[in-house]
């Protein structure tokens, strides 16, 4: 059992990751500001099942004030950090650069600093499978060159890693940077391409796809991501990278077949231009992950969208 603090804890991976920890017996703090990237509401309803819970605390707070960090780190004995919080999503970083830079790597920095100052050694970091820009060399592996971010987000979490790379240079704080591939499951969050096409099919609305429907995402499911995530804290030591993705890419107009089939109805799909920010394909190599963090991604596309989709039903029918 470890006290591990979690930022972003209040979003669709955190919250997954909370329950995860603690129910394997992790002490956990939750840290969130709730911002306003999608409803509050919403946030508050992932930590539904945590808020009862003894070993679970949430903390309202940002990430970009140190001294609250440090108040944190030392009043809960912190052991482990996971930070996710971040704005998320290409396009809206294109319209507001700078506020991504200031959550994303101010943010990063200053819980750095907190972590360096209180003596907090041990940090697994969300990076993204949008550093890898277009590149097309696929399947990406975490050996090559990720210096073509195509959007403000991706050189965000780039600069991210070079950040963690960095304190752990002069430091000695160990830091695994995981780079997720398109995470999907319960609780996605609703500007998301599955979340979005599902609740378009359900309600009959038009489904525009940018591009010719070729581009293709490798589809993770958020079961695997909390695997792998909670597999790379356990194995903290260095500074490592690791890709966890599905290793197996759909294109989008075979995603929106998978999403007719989990629906039972069919889209009605309006194409339009290709989207500024929006890289061609991701396709993960994952045998780093699998070797040193036994990563088997086990769901497959159908069957998480499947999920996804009972669990739609049921949270918009109370
Ligand atoms: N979902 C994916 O497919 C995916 C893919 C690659 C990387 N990631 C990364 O994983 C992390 C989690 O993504 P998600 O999909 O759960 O997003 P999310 O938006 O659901 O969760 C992020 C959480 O961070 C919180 N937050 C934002 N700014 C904050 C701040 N300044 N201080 C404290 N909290 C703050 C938000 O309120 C939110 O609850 C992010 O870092 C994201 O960039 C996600």
């Amino acid at each position: 059992m470890s006290n591990i603090l979690v930022t972003g804890a209040a979003g669709f991976i955190g919250s997954h990751l909370c329950e995860r920890l603690v129910s394997r017996g992790d002490r956990v703090i939750g840290l969130d500001n709730f911002d306003d990237f999608y409803s509050p509401q919403i946030k508050m309803e992932n930590l539904k099942g945590l808020l009862s819970d003894q070993m679970f605390t949430l903390v309202r707070g940002d990430v970009r004030d140190k001294a609250s960090l440090v108040n944190i780190l030392s009043n809960h004995g912190i052991e482990n950090v996971v930070h996710l919080a971040a704005r998320a999503g290409v396009r809206p970083s294109i319209i507001n650069p700078d506020l991504y830079v200031d959550v994303n790597v101010r943010g990063l920095v200053s819980l750095l600093e907190a972590m360096k100052d209180v003596g907090i050694k041990k940090l697994a970091y969300a990076s993204s499978s949008s550093v890898y820009g277009n590149s097309n060399v696929v399947p990406f592996s975490e050996d090559q060159r990720v210096d073509f971010p195509i959007s403000p987000y991706a050189a965000t979490k780039k600069a991210g890693e070079l950040l963690c790379y960095n304190y752990h240079h002069l430091y000695g704080l160990d830091v695994s940077c995981l780079r997720f591939f398109t995470v999907h499951g319960p609780r996605q969050r609703p500007e998301m391409a599955i979340h979005k096409f599902v609740r378009q099919v359900m309600n009959g609305e038009k489904v525009v796809l940018y591009g010719d429907g070729s581009t293709s995402r490798d589809y993770t499911y958020i079961d695997d991501i909390i695997n792998g995530t909670v597999a790379a804290l356990d194995a903290l030591g260095g500074f490592k990278v690791f890709n966890l993705g599905n290793s197996h890419p759909y294109k989008l107009i075979d995603l929106l077949s998978v999403i007719e089939d989990a629906c039972g109805k069919k889209a009605n799909i309006e194409f339009s231009g290709q989207q500024a920010g929006d890289v061609e394909t991701t396709y993960a190599e994952v045998s780093k992950a699998k070797a040193q963090l036994d990563y088997r991604p086990a769901v497959t596309l159908p069957e998480g969208v499947k999920r996804f989709v009972e669990w739609y039903k049921r949270v918009r029918n109370g």
